[in-house]
This record gives C-alpha cells, structure tokens and sequence, in this order.
C-alpha cells in the first residue's frame, strides 16, 4: 500500500535515520518526523483534507511507514545507546597501574617501646604490674624508705615539692612500700613499677627533669640474692641478647642491705672494652636485699619473709640498647629521630 506523498516523507525519515551518528541525533529525527509537529504526524492530521477516496489508502500507507520507521528508530536507537555506553566505559576504566598513596606509617616511641619489653619479661616470670601516684608523701618516697631526714636526695635542690609534706616522686621505690601494704602480709609479693618520675636536674645529655623508671620487688620466705642474680641475668639476656651477662658490684642504697650495682656486659665490644663502656662493663641499675626497715614498714615481719628490689632507668636501657648518646632526644620527638623506630 504505497502513496507518493507518504513514500516521499518516509524516503527522507529512513534516509535521515541512517545518517544519525547518535542517540541525540536519532532523537532529533524522531521528533522531526514523527513528533507532535513531525512530518508524518502532520500528514496524517490532514488526512481530513484529502477527497474521500483518497483517505483510507493514504491513511492505511502513512500508519504503515509510521510503524516501519518506528521500529527502524529504536534498533537504531538501541545500537547507538550500546555504542555509547561502551565508550563511557572505556573513558573512565580505573588505571590500576598508578602507583598507590601510602599513608604515613607510626611508630611506636623508643621509650614506649623498651617499657613494653621490660614490662612484659617481667610479666613474663610471673610479676604483676603495680603502679603509684606521681605525687608522692614525703613518708613513702622517703621515710618508709629508710632514707634519712638529712639525706641529700630531699635536698630542695634535687627535689620538686608540691607541699612541706608532698613533693613530685624521685624515685619508683615508694610503690615498694604501697604494694607490700596492699598485699597485707600474704606472700609472696613479685611486682613490676614502670613510671615517671622527677628530679631538679637541668636537661643534658645524661639529665632531664622528667624521667622513666621501672622498680621491681620480690618479697617471699625464702627469697635470696642468688634469685636476684638469676633473675637480672635472664632480663639482660632477653633484653640485649642470649650472650649477655651481668655483674653485681658492691654499692648503697638507704632501702637495701646489702646493695649492689649491676651491669651488663658491653654489646657492643663484647667486653673488650670499648668508648661506650670503657672497661667492657655497663651500668644498668641498682637493686639489693630490702631492707629489714622497710619490711617492717610495708607491714612484713623481717624474721618471717626476705626481698630483693631493683630500680633501673628506661631512657639509661633505651639508650644502650639503641647506641643513643643524648637523653634529650627521647623528649624532643623529631620526626627524623622517632621514625629510625618504625
Ligand atoms: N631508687 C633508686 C634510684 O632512683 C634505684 C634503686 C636502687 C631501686 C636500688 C631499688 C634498689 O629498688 O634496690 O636511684
């Protein structure tokens, strides 16, 4: 069922349906055609026109070519779209061949870091944490301790005090006599005190104001000096290596009796004696057998239980352990310091 004004209208439809490069442009030749103001829409509106004869063929061709271009439209359509998609896809695609952004990665601080080991070898042998009020009494973080009034340690001078009768704790020692008093006579007591504490000293080298100890005691019926030896030894052992060993030298504390210094042998000569160490030994802390006083004032009878206790410093450990030959480099926190620990 052809007609010469619908074949002409539906000729220039197809042709421009097969030009259209585009899912807009095949839109626009819809509209164009068969839109509301389209041509073939227009033709068919005018069918009213025509002699009567005319109008059902030419109606019957029109709605014919409006069907054919129809269907030709939306394959044409669905081709383009595809087409399309594809494309957008292929511009956005991920490259996975960038290179990442690492986030910065933290470290744990040095100090941080060998309070954790020596807490945890402690942990370890059976010692539990105990921990002590920074701001001490002058009773426990002197007198308990036996340390006598006219002791140089309470001189104004080396000591930051709060009131006549408080002062900034110089020592973990005094956590000595507040585990013994919270342990209320049982034993055996076996614990570990890392904390801060402060001295008048100005920064240095080797000084600063605020500094890290760890205290540790042991108080049961039957404990000795040969335990105390044992124990440090296999702390320097886990702390700087299975060759390490350890020496006890003859000293004084007002809390300990006998005293000793304990030292390490040097890592670093072997013993040989190099400029760290000069005569193959280092220092690493004090300790002793507690004082029958400062039994008696944690609330023990000296007749019925022994101890030992030892106190050393963390920056002094942090800094043989890690060759670091100035204690203020832990409190600066330079970037460039802190990151050699990651
Ligand atoms: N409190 C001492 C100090 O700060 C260290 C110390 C020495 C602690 C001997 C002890 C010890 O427990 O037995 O220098």
């Amino acid at each position: 069922m052809n007609h010469p004004r619908v074949d002409a209208v539906a000729g220039e439809a197809r042709e421009a349906i097969e030009r259209a490069a585009s899912s807009a442009e095949l839109e626009a030749v819809r509209v164009r055609f068969l839109g509301r103001q389209g041509a073939l829409t227009q033709l068919l509106r005018s069918l009213g026109t025509l002699p009567a004869d005319e109008r059902p063929v030419v109606g019957a061709a029109a709605n014919e070519a409006k069907r054919v271009l129809e269907a030709l439209l939306e394959a044409r359509l669905a081709d383009a779209a595809g087409r399309e998609r594809r494309r957008q896809r292929a511009q956005s695609r991920l490259d996975l061949t960038l290179p990442g952004r690492r986030p910065s990665q933290g470290a744990v601080h040095p100090l941080t870091r060998v309070h954790d080991e020596i807490v945890s070898i402690f942990v370890g042998l059976g010692f539990s944490v105990a921990e002590g009020p920074e701001i001490e009494t002058d009773f426990y973080n002197f007198e308990a301790l036996n340390i006598p009034r006219d002791h140089p340690a309470r001189d104004m001078q080396d000591t930051f005090y709060v009131s006549d009768a408080t002062l900034l704790r110089t020592h973990t020692s005094p956590v000595q006599i507040r585990a013994l008093r919270a342990a209320k006579g049982q034993v055996p007591v076996k614990t570990i005190t890392p904390g801060r504490v402060y001295r008048r000293d100005v920064a240095d080298a080797s000084h600063s104001p605020v500094f890290h100890q760890v205290e540790g005691l042991a108080v049961d019926r039957h404990i000795t000096m040969a335990d105390l030896k044992g124990t440090l030894a296999l702390f320097a052992r886990e702390m700087f290596g299975p060759d390490s060993a350890v020496r006890f030298r003859p000293s004084f504390f007002p809390f300990t009796e006998p005293s000793a210094e304990v030292d390490v042998r040097c890592f670093m000569c072997a013993g040989a004696g190099c400029r760290a160490c000069k005569d193959g030994w280092l220092e690493i802390l004090g300790s002793g057998m507690v004082h029958p006083q400062v039994l008696r004032n944690g609330g023990y009878d000296p007749e019925e239980v022994t101890g030992w206790a030892f106190g050393m410093g963390i920056e002094r450990i942090a800094m043989l352990k890690y060759g670091v030959d100035d204690l203020r480099l832990f409190f600066d926190n330079d970037l460039r310091f802190l990151r050699q620990f990651a």
